[in-house]
Order: C-alpha cells, then structure tokens, then sequence
C-alpha cells in the first residue's frame, strides 16, 4: 500500500472505483490507448507530476499513463474540483498516489503541489499552469530533469506563452488546449453542458423564459450560450473582441455591454479567462435574485472582494454551493460555489465521452515528449496533426459514424489548377 498519499478517507474507495469504471465505458479512445500501452510500454519509467481536475475521468487518463509504464503522481489543479471517492479508489485500488481533497485550503493546495515536485517528475501535465509556474520559480534543480509538459487548459497555454515570450519556460510543452480534438469538443459541449449541470444543481434554476447573460464567446462561451438558449433562456453574450461579438450576434444571441447586461440579467456566467468581468458597478444595479456564477479557471472573473466590501450582510451557504449577498438597496445577489469553475465544483465536470479525447490527446503528447526528449525546443508546441487525425477517426468509429472518401478524380481535382471556369 502507498504511504504518500493525501486523500480525505479512503473508506469512498468503493464508490470512487464504481464512478471511475462507469466513466471509462464511456471513453473508448482512451481504452484504446491504454491497451496498446500496456503491450508496447512507450512510458516506461517515466515520472508524470499531473496537476488535474481530480475526476474519474481523470482517473481513466493516468491508469492509462500507469499502463504505458509510467509512474503518475496526481495533485488537483483546483481546490474545489476533486472528486474525494475518486481520489480513494487511485490510491487503494490502482495503486496511484494522489494528494488531494475537495475544499482544500490555499496552503495544503500547494503544499499537494510541492509534493508532485519532489516526487521529481520527466513530464508535467498541467491544467492551468500553477504547477509548472511553481516549478520554475521555486526548484530550479528540479527544472532541469524535465523533458517536457502537457497543458490542458487555455488559460494555461496563455500562461506559458508569456512565459516563452520572456524566455522564462525552461522546457518544452504541448498545448493539448489547442488542438482540435480537444478545444472544439471539450470547450464547446463539455463546458456547455457541464456549465448548466453546475448552475442547476447548485441553484435548481429554471433556466426557461431567464435571461441568462454569457461572458465571453470564445468556444466555453459559445458552448454555454447554445445549451441555455436550448433550455429555453433569452441568452445575451458580452465580449470584447469584435469578430467574437458579431459571430454571437448572427448566431442569434443579444450582445451588448456588461453595464447594460448587468440591469437584465438573472443569471450571470463568466467565461473569459480574464478577472475582474463582473465587478461593483455591474453587482450596483444587478436585479433581485440574480445568480452569478464563473466558469474559467480561477476565480477571478468575479471581484469577489467588491462584491463583499459593498454588501450589508453576506449569508453563508443559503444552500450547498450558493453565498447569498444583500445589496444596500436590498437586493440579493446569490454567488456560486465562491466564483470558482462552477461545472466542477457544483457537478462532475465534462462527461466522459467528451474527456475521451481530450484524455486520448493528453496520453498521445506524453508518448510524443518521451519520444523526442531532448529534440524539442523549450517553447509551446502544437499537438502533431498525427496525434488529432488518430483520435478523431477513432472517436468516430467509436460513434458508429462511417465518413466518405475522395474518389481518385477528386483528388486529381483538388491537385490542379487547370480546371476552373
Ligand atoms: N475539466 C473539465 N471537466 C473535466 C473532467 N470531467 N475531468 C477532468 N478535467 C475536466
């Protein structure tokens, strides 16, 4: 039994393996993988520090990394986010060491973070860049025995990006976020769907005949947006970049500024990547009852100081998830899951079938690093097209879904130029 874990009670372990094997049906990609690891071994003796969402999908990813002949040590990437019975069973069932618990305090976040460190990784796999930003800056000795790192999540590519720029990023990484496979399946139906499971289970909202105000139309942004509108809401989008805005527009949505929003809205979500998108002068004339929830990384989106300087009275945990705040003038402002990433703190985060390929690209980036340890440049990489054309055929063929192919004459055509008017 392992001794360098760090989970809330092992007795969930049961329950944590039952939800881990129910997901895994539902990634077939990833099963796949995981099979011809364990034959070919491409990660053999590998260390893998993961900073994940601690979920039983999760969970399915690094049994794949274990398989390959790995040794994976997972932390959470956010307090909020670990699933506790998931946690149990990597440990008692899979023999995986995790240090993490839902809820966990600023301090034992990091501290769950330094452990994935000393245990002295070859590859990191980020979601969100805390743990390869802790990496640089506090073990420069440990730094140099990386040969490369994964990142998840688009406000971690934007991270190590400007970390690249200043010449900071010490090794290469993979930008698994964008690759096709993952940002326009995992972005757009995991965080759709997901998004409105956090919102309704925490609040039981009828999200029908609300106005629901999205912010941010990036593909997050899009995926929620399409589902609310799908549930019934009236649905306006805020953005600053104006292509995103006019897409939202003729997609149907309302756009319009975050002031004038702020008057309409019922119910709000964030999902920009940038802090601070709703603030005091949006909670001053925001309506009686409204919700407000974020769903980007962290939990910036939302000024949630102003939000607790400005209130009279703050009721805690009106119900599981939800902070009530009473405004000056009376109304109430319900906050949720203290403005961190609503779809995994209140719900289990994307489903599994959408995780399959983000896992299934995940997996094939760390087969890839290993592969070219000590070819890459230390810069942020684009995941091979290789990698995308495997999984999408794959997850296809998974889905029963048979695709055309070109005939010889069409590939003639698409060859020349010749032939045109
Ligand atoms: N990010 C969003 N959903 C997730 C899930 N189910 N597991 C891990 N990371 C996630």
């Amino acid at each position: 039994m392992l001794s360098n874990f760090h989970v809330k009670d092992l007795a969930l372990s049961q329950e944590g393996k039952r939800r881990i094997l129910w997901a895994d049906s539902d990634m077939p990609v990833l099963q796949q993988l995981r099979e011809r690891f364990q034959k070919e071994k491409p990660l053999e003796g590998i260390r893998i520090a993961c900073c994940l969402h601690v979920t039983a999908e999760t969970a399915n990813l690094v049994r794949t990394l274990q398989a390959g002949g790995a040794q994976p040590f997972l932390v959470a990437s956010n307090p909020l986010s670990t699933q506790d019975d998931v946690a149990a069973a990597l440990v008692t069932e899979f023999n995986i060491p995790v240090q993490a618990i839902k809820g966990e305090d600023h301090t034992t976040y990091f501290k769950h973070l330094r452990a994935a460190i000393d245990f002295g990784p070859n590859i990191t796999m980020d979601d969100g860049c805390d743990l390869v930003t802790l990496l640089h800056k506090d073990y420069p000795d440990k730094v140099s025995k990386v040969i490369g790192g994964c990142e998840e999540t688009t406000t971690g590519v934007i991270r190590l990006r400007a970390m690249a720029k200043e010449k900071m990023l010490k090794y290469p990484v993979i930008a698994v976020n964008d690759a096709k496979t993952k940002n326009l399946f995992d972005n757009r139906y995991g965080t759709g769907q997901s998004t409105v499971d956090g919102i309704i289970r925490a609040t039981d909202v009828l999200l029908a005949g609300k106005y629901v105000v999205v912010a941010g139309y990036g593909w997050c942004g899009r995926g929620f947006a399409t589902r609310a509108k799908g549930m019934g809401a009236n649905v306006i989008v805020t953005e600053v970049d104006p292509i995103k805005a006019i897409e939202a527009a003729m997609d149907g949505f309302m756009v319009m500024p975050m002031a004038e929003a702020a008057k309409i809205g019922n119910v709000f979500c964030t999902l920009t990547g940038n802090k601070h998108v709703l603030r005091a002068e949006h909670f001053e004339v925001m309506k009686d009852g409204a919700i407000l929830a974020n769903s980007g990384h962290f939990d910036i989106e939302i000024d949630i100081v102003a939000l607790e300087k400005m209130a009279i009275e703050k009721i805690p945990e009106t119900r599981r998830f939800v902070d009530t705040y009473v405004m000056p003038n009376g109304n109430k402002l319900h906050l949720l899951a203290k403005g961190r990433l609503i779809n995994l703190s209140a719900a289990e985060g994307h489903p599994a079938s959408v995780m399959d390929m983000s896992f299934a690209t995940q997996a094939l980036s760390t087969e890839f690093i290993t592969k070219n340890a000590g070819k890459l440049e230390p810069m942020v990489h684009e995941v091979p097209i290789e990698i995308e054309n495997w999984i999408s055929t794959l997850k296809l063929k998974s889905m029963g879904i048979t695709i055309d192919t070109l005939t010889p004459e069409q590939i003639e055509y698409l060859s020349t130029w010749q032939e045109g008017t």
